[in-house]
């Protein structure tokens, strides 16, 4: 069918045509809205789950969600490469003054928070981000001591009370949550605590792989109890079929009731997945229903598509003992494998893996489930190096 109007969307933190099976998590979004607009407090909320779950399309939905509550809103993203620190306060320093930006123009602009604004340009400026002219002075003495620390609790010291005098909150939406540096993190965990204490309306949502929660409590013991934690999974059998449904239906379009089940079962409920064989599907079928010869079809098509862009997205950052890694690892199936089952199957003790395995981590392609286990973060990864990488490179 027509390529040009294929309502799928496969692709990190492309919005779906349909965000099904998540409606719990909007309504938690919804509450801490409806609470912090009665003054009552509400944790954060943290979503963690595996690559390719749809995290980051609900975290933005959470964006757009405080956005009609009129919050002023604050987006930054962790990063594991070398330059991540610094660009992670730059991108906090700008969206900073974004927001402020945003709230000169709102209805909801009181003197108060007009002088909570030189606070915000202190701390901008001692993140090293050139401030445009807004018409303010930065507050001297405010947010501007150069530790990161205690400048960005000022910031919310002045601001959030400001805000919810306006009836307004303050929330800091942090993608890929675990890059965070540690310092960077532990000042907004800290901010996040003493907002709590004081009854400030300032919330963390924060999204990121299945170690975050342990990368948070590692960070601040009291972790555990700010943020509501919500592990985002593959999407149950109905949300699976509507995923599929919904976006073609709007359009005429069905689907075989075989068809559907084979698509249902190659993608394990994985979004990106659907999203993956639902593209390919529709473009195969010529007519308005989607036989099990077409999704048979674009299973094959989209394994390939994902073949050279999901999976090789994590394995070409790899080195190449860590691709023996890897491959070791690809024995196993999803639930992952013993540390020391690795070493046995690559000849070696344990802690010679111990770099490779630590690099991993850092990048993102594995986490430890548990003690002396170690699993992918990509659904699908093991078999995708069984099928194409299962030989050594010979680089080692
Ligand atoms: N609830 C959903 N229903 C249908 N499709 C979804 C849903 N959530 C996500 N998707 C689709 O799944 C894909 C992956 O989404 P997203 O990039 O948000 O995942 P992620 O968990 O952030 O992945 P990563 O860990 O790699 O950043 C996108 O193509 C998106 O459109
Ligand atoms: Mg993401």
């Amino acid at each position: 069918m027509r390529p040009e109007i294929n309502p799928y969307s496969p692709g990190s933190g492309l919005n779906p045509p349909d965000l099904v099976g998540r409606q719990a998590e909007i309504d938690a979004f919804d509450l801490v809205v409806a609470r912090s607009r009665g003054r009552r407090a509400s944790r954060g909320i943290v979503l963690h789950g595996l690559r390719g779950v749809g995290k980051t399309v609900l975290l933005n939905r959470f964006l757009l969600q405080a956005e009609n509550a009129d919050w002023f809103t604050v987006e930054i993203e962790g990063s594991a490469t070398d330059s991540g620190r610094e660009v992670a306060r730059h991108k906090l320093g700008r969206a900073l003054l974004l927001a402020v930006r945003r709230l000169q123009r709102s209805k909801h602009f009181t003197e108060e928070l007009k002088s909570a604004l030189g606070t915000v340009k202190s701390f901008s400026l001692s993140l090293g981000v050139a401030s445009v002219d807004f018409g303010f002075d930065q507050t001297k003495g405010r947010a501007d001591s150069g530790k990161i620390e205690i400048d960005f609790e000022e910031v919310i010291e002045d601001l959030a009370p400001a805000l919810q005098k306006a009836s307004s909150a303050f929330g800091l939406f942090i993608d890929e949550m675990q890059d965070i540096d540690d310092e960077l993190l532990s000042a907004l965990l800290t901010a996040q605590h003493k907002a709590g204490q004081k009854g400030w309306p300032f919330y963390i949502f924060g999204a990121g792989l299945p170690s975050l929660p342990s990368v948070l409590s590692a960070s601040r013991s009291y972790a555990e109890r700010l943020f509501t934690y919500r592990q985002i999974g593959a999407l149950d059998f109905s949300a699976s079929r509507e995923a599929l449904l919904i976006p073609a239906g709007r359009l005429g379009v069905e689907y075989d009731v075989d068809a559907m089940s084979e698509i249902l079962d190659a993608s394990g409920g994985y979004p990106y997945f659907l999203q993956t064989y639902g593209q390919a599907a529709w473009d195969i079928a010529d007519e308005k229903i989607i036989h099990l010869s077409d999704a048979r079809s674009a299973i094959a098509e989209g394994n390939a598509a994902l073949d050279m862009g999901f999976f090789p997205a994590r394995w070409d950052r790899a080195t190449p003992t860590e691709r023996n890694y890897l491959r070791a690892m690809s024995a196993d199936e999803e639930s992952g494998s013993r540390t020391a089952v690795i070493a046995e199957r690559l000849r070696v003790p344990t802690s010679a893996l111990s770099t490779a395995r630590q690099s991993l981590l850092e990048k993102g392609v594995v986490y430890s489930p548990e003690r002396g286990r170690i699993a992918f973060t990509v659904p699908g990864m093991a078999a995708f190096i069984r099928r194409q990488h299962a030989d050594t490179d010979g680089l080692e």
